[in-house]
């Protein structure tokens, strides 16, 4: 890896890189307005605010994506605007998007080196390719083989190959944006390892999370946007507490995030008994009442995700049983889960369910709708338009208008949209998996209410969190899971931070 991290085309080493009055509007939004600051080299810089705030869009100008409707890019001395990614790369930057590049149908070796394939008479040179291939995964997912179609790997995989393909140009000026979404505590550690190597290598690092701790573990300065303005930049990470910088982004404080009330639990709603299919290594019982709120603890992999694709019909039980309301229920497919009231939010939201030619509107509505097909077409309009607003306002989802095109929207607020969709349907059980990722600080408490508002009504939650505080602080009751099976349940009482662990730690072997 060493060896492909060399010199940039245009060496720049030691530069800095300042923003200077970056402005940026599209049709309707003022996506950008005076930005400037500077992050030094030899320095990991955060970009933090709310989903919306601009971040995605000012790494878009920084990689070419875009141009700025105003204001100039620097760095060191050199003043740059850059016209294409092309000319960015050129620069030595590398951006690495929220949204990923990679082509599905093609292997990993491929992608890594699309546009400048090795290549003898003509002919790609397999041998070199996957030589090359293999230098650039060492050390950072060693596991893959570059002969791998990219269409097969997990989330995560894929946005090592992503990070791979940006090294391998020697950059001097690298941008993360939301790097860790999809990646496992694991692969998460090996990401810090690279950023700390680039870092100490005299780079320039910007980083945009929307995890506290991470930019608190790696950051060694932190700029604030909001709405698209410049807010504060605080050189020393080091000096800045998690309130502080919570306030500053979201502008007030927020007390208690979780705000937890306790609430009566009713009957049993969903009972399961015996359950085995793809994913559960031993039978699973479990039980969650009318009003209450289950957490599903787990590290990555537990199969906590396969336990609720079961009982949501997406995958077949191969044992066992299920219950609604103490009727047994057949879960053949999908369409028997949602026609009995047991819906599922699933964890990849994006690419699960997102239209992004149609409006945040349509998107919001698109399941709801053969609820409301009897509706005459004109009620029916009627009560689209109305749902969709109730949505957009309860999530705070940032657009200009329900019939904005999904495409447009930033990162976070899609997927606070495509969670509408799942509210906007007729339910019994909420199957929600890593509802807050990638969401900020502000609408995850927003999300906690809505949770909190459903138990309330009389909905059985069950939610998959691998956000030890987060299921600590949401969850009346927390089963933990571990390679495939229960490990135990502890109730809101008595979990805390080092049962919880324990028990989602796989056992040694002896
Ligand atoms: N191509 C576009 N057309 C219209 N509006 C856009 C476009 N790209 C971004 N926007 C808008 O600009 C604003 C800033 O979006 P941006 O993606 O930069 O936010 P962000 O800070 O990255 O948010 P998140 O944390 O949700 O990823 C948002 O209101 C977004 O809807
Ligand atoms: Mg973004």
């Amino acid at each position: 890896m060493q060896a492909q991290l060399s010199t940039p085309s245009q060496p720049e080493l030691m530069a800095s890189l300042s923003f200077k009055g970056i402005g940026k509007s599209f049709p309707g939004v003022q996506a950008l307005a005076d930005i400037s600051f500077t992050a030094h080299p030899g320095s990991v810089h955060a970009l933090m605010g709310e989903n919306g705030a601009g971040k995605s869009t000012l790494l878009k100008i920084l990689g070419g994506a875009y141009a700025p409707s105003s204001g100039h890019l620097q760095i060191g001395d050199r003043q740059v605007n850059f016209k294409s990614t092309a000319e960015s790369i050129a620069n030595g930057v590398a951006v690495i998007h929220q949204e990923l590049h990679l082509v599905p149908e093609m292997t990993v070796a491929e992608n890594l080196f699309l546009g400048h394939l090795p290549a003898r008479f003509g002919l790609v040179n397999g041998t070199e390719l996957r030589r090359r291939a293999l230098a650039l995964l060492k050390g950072l997912a060693d596991e893959i083989d570059p002969q791998d179609k990219v269409g097969r790997l997990s989330l995560g995989q894929r946005q090592l190959i992503e990070i791979a393909k940006a090294l391998s140009r020697g950059a001097h000026v690298i941008a993360f944006d939301e790097p860790t979404s999809s990646l496992s505590a694991r692969e998460i550690d090996r990401l810090m390892t690279i950023i700390t190597r680039l870092r100490d290598e005299g780079k320039v690092v910007l980083y945009v999370s929307h995890r506290m701790e991470e930019v608190f573990r790696i950051c060694n300065a932190v700029t604030v946007f909001k709405d698209g303005r410049y807010v504060r930049t605080f050189e020393q990470m080091s000096e800045l507490s998690h309130d502080q910088l919570v306030t500053c982004m979201v502008g007030r404080d927020i007390q208690d995030i979780y705000d937890y009330r306790p609430r009566t639990a009713g009957e049993i709603m969903l009972k399961v008994t015996g359950l085995l299919g793809p994913g559960l290594s031993a039978p699973v019982d479990l039980h969650v009442r009318q009003g209450e709120v289950l957490g599903l603890f787990g590290l990555v992999g537990a199969g906590r995700t396969e336990l609720l694709r079961l009982l949501s019909g997406l995958t077949r039980k191969t044992a066992g049983s299920v219950e609604l309301a103490g009727k047994a229920l057949a879960l053949h497919s999908p369409r028997d889960a949602i026609g009995a009231g047991i819906l599922l939010c699933p964890e990849d939201r994006k690419k699960e369910g997102i239209l992004p030619l149609a409006s945040v509107a349509e998107n919001i509505n698109i399941s709801a709708r053969p609820a409301h097909a009897s509706l005459g077409w004109l009620l029916r309009g009627e009560w689209e338009r109305s749902n969709a607003d109730k949505h957009i306002r309860a999530l705070k989802v940032k657009t200009p208008s329900a019939g904005q095109k999904m495409m447009f929207l930033s990162g976070g607020n899609q997927q606070k949209a495509i969670l509408g969709r799942w509210l906007s349907m007729p339910m019994k059980v909420l199957l929600l998996d890593e509802p807050t990722r990638g969401i900020d600080i502000g609408a995850k408490a927003e999300i906690y209410q809505i949770i909190h508002n459903l138990a309330a009504s009389g909905i059985a939650v069950i939610v998959v969190s691998s956000d030890l505080m987060e299921v600590m602080g949401i969850s009346d009751r927390v089963l933990v899971l571990c390679e495939g099976e229960v490990r135990g349940e502890v109730a809101r009482a008595d979990a805390n931070e080092t049962n919880l662990l324990q028990m989602a730690l796989p056992r040694q072997r002896h």
